[in-house]
């Protein structure tokens, strides 16, 4: 299966939706106003099978907006803006996983992440996902911290990846 990392597109929302579920599903239109106004980054990963659809997607926050409905609580609403990103979510479709798309789903976001000057990323993640965590700290993700939010009806984990310019030497 051929497949691409490119930038989400508005007419990629029916394809995700197809696939996302509870919250998730709702935010893949709700996050493009976001996205439109830069405050957001989104990707989608491309398959080119039977036409092109996507099968996976993250969704980056760089900046915090009332339109995007976060919670307090648990960091979320901190992790936004000064240098600070917040990755709401990476999904890939439960047919396409364990070929590498999530890894280069982050991959492509953590870059990203960089040339908007990010200096450190967060997420969530369930206490219980543990597929999820064995990629992020495959990535060299690190668990900072467990939080019980209120938004959620299971404790989390909140990790952080401190992202380093290639080549940046130290004074
Ligand atoms: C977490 C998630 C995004 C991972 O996506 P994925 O595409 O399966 O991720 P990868 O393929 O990069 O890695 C998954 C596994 O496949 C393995 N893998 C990666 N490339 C592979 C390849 N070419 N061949 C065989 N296995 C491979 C990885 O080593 C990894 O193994 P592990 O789970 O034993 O550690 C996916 O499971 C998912 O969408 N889960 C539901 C949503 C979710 O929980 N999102 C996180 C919310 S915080």
């Amino acid at each position: 299966m051929a497949v691409e990392i490119r930038e989400l597109r508005d007419t990629d929302v029916p394809a995700l939706e197809r696939f996302l579920e509870g919250r998730d599903r709702e935010r893949a239109s709700a996050c493009l106003p976001a996205l439109r106004d830069g405050d957001a980054r989104g990707f989608v990963a491309a398959s080119r099978d039977g036409g092109e659809t996507a099968v996976g997607w993250v969704l980056v926050h760089l900046r915090l907006r009332d339109d995007q409905g976060f919670e307090p609580g648990g960091g979320t609403t901190d992790f936004q803006g000064g240098g600070h990103a917040y990755l709401e979510n990476v999904e890939v479709m439960a047919g396409s996983r364990g070929r590498g798309i999530g890894s280069r789903l982050l991959e492509r976001a953590e870059s990203d992440a960089m040339g908007h000057d990010v200096h450190t990323l967060w997420l969530h993640v369930r206490e219980s996902n543990r597929a999820a965590q064995r990629l992020y700290e495959r990535r060299g993700w690190v668990r900072d911290r467990r939080v019980e939010p209120t938004w959620i009806d299971e404790p989390m984990l909140v990790y952080r990846l401190v992202l380093e310019a290639p080549g940046r030497v130290e004074p």
